[in-house]
């Protein structure tokens, strides 16, 4: 059976990557395509390695239903790109560290999760980028729910077509 693999990438793996992680964990279950869609996340940067998600992206994902309590935080390495399909980017200070490690010829593998909010929706003006919440308030880690839930809900789209599910 056809599978496809997404990583979801941000700088610490601890607030933006792991929110987009659990999102998309429960929309694939909703879709009912957990064993075609394999999901993971990783951090570029390496300070918090091992650590649960920042507890304002728990308490965040929390009010909307979502447990990302036991994921734990990991850097991503050059083998991440021979194992995923897909190594979804919050931003582009994420894309340029994910090209350096990158073998040449899988870089089309990289892609912003912004590119796969559905065309219609348009709250965010066209914007490229899941802005990083850590230093913000809590209004920070509420927009980056909304903005993982749009990009997230095309991506199982973008995915389901591509496995002809
Ligand atoms: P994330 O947020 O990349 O969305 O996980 C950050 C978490 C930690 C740091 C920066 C961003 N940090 O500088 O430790």
């Amino acid at each position: 059976m056809k599978t496809v693999s997404v990583c979801f990438v941000c700088l610490g793996n601890i607030c933006r990557s792991p929110t987009a992680e659990g999102v998309m964990r429960h929309f694939v279950h909703e879709a009912q395509l957990t064993d075609r869609i394999l999901i993971d996340s990783a951090g570029t940067g390496d300070w918090h390695i091992g650590e649960a998600p920042d507890e304002r992206a728990q308490q965040a994902a929390r009010e909307r239903g979502y447990d990302i309590g036991t994921l734990r935080g990991r850097q991503v390495t050059s083998a991440d790109f021979a194992r995923f399909d897909l190594l979804v980017a919050m931003d582009e200070r994420n894309i340029a560290a994910l090209r350096q490690l990158c073998p040449p010829a899988l870089r089309d593998r990289i892609r912003l999760l912004m590119e796969f909010v559905p065309e219609m929706d348009n709250r965010w003006n066209g914007a490229r980028e899941v802005v990083d919440p850590y230093f913000g308030d809590s209004e920070g880690f509420a927009q980056v729910l909304d903005q993982c839930e749009a990009a997230c809900s095309g991506l199982v789209a973008v995915l389901r077509a591509k496995l002809g599910a």
